[in-house]
């Protein structure tokens, strides 16, 4: 016979392992797990106007809290990249059995090993490391017009045409945001 106590300390030694795995396993690629905020997810979709004409790319898709509205909402044909095997697995589910399947295309893998050059929008939620590590991937690939929504962390150096605080929101538009010269001149996010 077992004991309770210590099949109940294995139980709990295993979840913790398995929460803490799901929230830091991909640290070392550019973020960890956390959804991006509803209304943070909103401002980010309504800022860049994204529509049934855009080809979204959320970088980091996690879950899809991003992926499923930009597709559902808002009609856009999304792609979204993601690392950890456990969100991919679910975001892969969602997608089968969800609506708009057909719009929405899930890649497992790097996002700095994915081509950007047919986005129209990019979304990010990444730390501030991925987001220098990000600029000059944007820079070389972007089609002029595309839109850069960001929460949280800025694309460093880039101005932001628009920046809503309540959400930690940044908008930048390609190329404007090299110059500075878009819209009304928010936070640069430093050099
Ligand atoms: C803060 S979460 C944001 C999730 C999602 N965008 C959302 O709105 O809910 C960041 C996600 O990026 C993923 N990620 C981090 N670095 C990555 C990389 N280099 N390539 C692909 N995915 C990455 C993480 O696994 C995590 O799911």
């Amino acid at each position: 016979m077992v004991d309770p106590v210590f099949l109940l300390a294995v139980v709990g030694l295993v979840g913790g392992i398995v929460a803490a795995y799901f929230v830091f396993a991909s640290f070392a690629f550019g973020a960890g797990y956390e959804p991006t905020p509803r209304r943070a997810v909103e401002t980010m979709l309504a800022f860049a106007g994204v529509g049934p004409a855009d080809t979204l790319y959320d970088l980091g898709a996690g879950t899809g809290a991003i992926v499923f509205r930009a597709a559902r909402t808002y009609g856009a044909r999304v792609v979204g990249v993601e690392v950890e095997p456990i969100r991919l697995a679910i975001l892969r589910l969602r997608v089968r059995f969800g609506r708009s399947s057909d719009r929405i295309t899930i890649r497992w893998g790097n996002l700095f090993d994915q081509d950007f050059r047919e986005a129209t929008v990019v979304t990010a939620f990444l730390w501030p490391g991925a987001m220098t590590r990000l600029r000059p991937k944007l820079e070389a690939e972007l089609p002029n017009g595309a839109r850069v929504v960001s929460h949280c962390h800025p694309v460093p150096g880039w101005t932001s045409e628009r920046y809503e605080r309540s959400t930690d929101v940044y908008l930048y538009r390609w190329p404007a945001a090299r110059g500075g010269a878009a819209g009304t001149p928010g936070p640069t996010g430093g050099t």
